[in-house]
């Protein structure tokens, strides 16, 4: 008997992350500078895994509160408070392990089998997967570019929603650093109430911007009672990807339902990494506007080098730290990223992993150190003056 035949439909006919496809095969290639995983190369701050460290050594390793430890919500509340410069209590907040276990449980929440989810591409492939692996009926609505910069029309954006039970947004985005302003969270906010209509509001890399000490969320122009949850991660802002630590902002009536389903998936974020999100909260500004500053001069280190390519065009993203960008000529980018793997020693994610819609892109992640970066670049350079090189 083939026992693989009597699986969930739902299971076996999702996409595969293309990215882990690539990079899995790529394991044993020596001196490969792998820029594909959307991550900072540098370790958790050393105060960070300390606390963790005096947590463990202190004997908090038993099961905790599905919620999340009650001074860990705490915490998050006063940090979102100030943050947002409104008040938002610990009733609203659900520590969950990680985003992505966020995004499940937000999901699970809402969706019934068929509904449907409206979202924007190019995205993370994890937002479409999510909700398709629970039923839904997922509806890409595909970014513009507009004087080289990613650009979403509401109006059209909210045509598409239509019917929808669940419009999901990730801003600042990846893979596109695409920012939305304020002004259009406040009108797609004010027709989604109208409508009755769900939103998740994925802000991961919130803390992830240049210019500012946070990016528009769409808390600035809401009411605690509005059907919007908010995702949040430590993953990103606090270089904590392996912790798997996060975190929901509810509206307060939806609390108990997080609370009762995360009981019956992960049941709880584990004790000790939830102490060390209460250091990394209180005393990581100075990380986070650090790092900030480096993605930025990464932004402009490998931007400008990449542009100098005439075959190249890269909007310049103001937010997270990735390279989105598009070389003429390549028609198959998963064959090209793979020839550069063999060829260039380069690990690049290809625009098919965030459904772009056409060949031709490739994501770098430039949270890496600039020696790297432009080791990469110049290794990378004859393929993007000449694609024909790679194919
Ligand atoms: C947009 C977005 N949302 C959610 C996540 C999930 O982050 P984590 O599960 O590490 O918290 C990621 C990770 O890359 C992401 O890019």
């Amino acid at each position: 008997m083939n026992a693989s035949k009597g699986l969930a439909s739902r299971a076996v006919s999702v996409s595969p992350s293309i990215t882990r496809v690539l990079a899995n095969a790529a394991m044993d290639v020596d001196g490969l500078i792998p820029l594909w995983f959307g991550e900072p190369n540098q370790p958790t701050p050393q105060f960070i895994c300390d606390e963790a460290a005096r947590s463990l050594s202190a004997g908090e390793t038993f099961y905790a509160e599905g919620l999340g430890r009650p001074y860990l919500r705490e915490a998050i509340a006063g940090y979102m408070s100030d943050l947002y410069g409104k008040s938002i209590g610990k009733d609203r907040i659900a520590v969950t392990v990680s985003g992505g276990n966020a995004l499940n449980l937000a999901f699970q929440a809402l969706l019934e089998q068929g509904d449907k989810v409206v979202t924007l591409t190019p995205a993370f492939p994890n937002l479409l997967a999510i909700p398709s692996l629970q039923g839904a009926n997922v509806v890409p609505h595909k970014l513009q570019i507009k004087d080289d910069q990613w650009h979403l029309d509401c109006d059209a954006f909210l045509e598409t929603a239509k019917g929808a039970k669940v419009v999901l947004i990730n801003s600042p985005s990846n893979p596109t650093g695409y920012m939305m302003p304020r002004e259009d969270m406040q009108k797609i906010m004010s027709v989604l109430r109208e409508r009755g209509t769900w939103l998740i509001s994925d802000e991961v890399y919130a803390r992830t911007v240049y210019d500012d000490k946070v990016a528009p969320s769409f808390l600035d122009v809401s009411e605690a009672e509005d059907r919007l949850i908010v995702i949040n991660s430590f993953s990103k802002s606090w270089a904590m990807t392996g912790w798997r630590l996060g975190w929901l902002t509810l509206p307060p009536s939806i609390t108990p339902i997080i609370e009762k389903i995360a009981e019956f998936s992960v049941a709880c974020a584990p004790p000790f990494a939830q102490r060390a999100g209460v250091v990394a909260l209180q005393d990581g500004e100075d990380f986070i506007r650090q790092t900030a500053q480096s993605y930025k001069a990464a932004r402009d280190q490998v931007c400008s080098a990449l542009l100098s390519h005439e075959l190249v065009s890269c909007p310049v993203p103001d937010s997270a730290f990735y390279a989105f960008f598009k070389i003429d000529g390549v028609d198959d980018s998963i064959a090209f990223a793979r020839t550069l793997i063999d060829k260039a020693k380069v690990g690049l994610a290809p625009g098919d992993a965030f459904l772009v819609g056409e060949p031709g892109w490739f994501r770098l992640c430039f949270a890496q150190t600039e020696q790297q970066l432009s080791d990469a670049l110049t290794r990378l350079s004859p393929f993007l003056e000449d694609p024909e090189k790679a194919q």
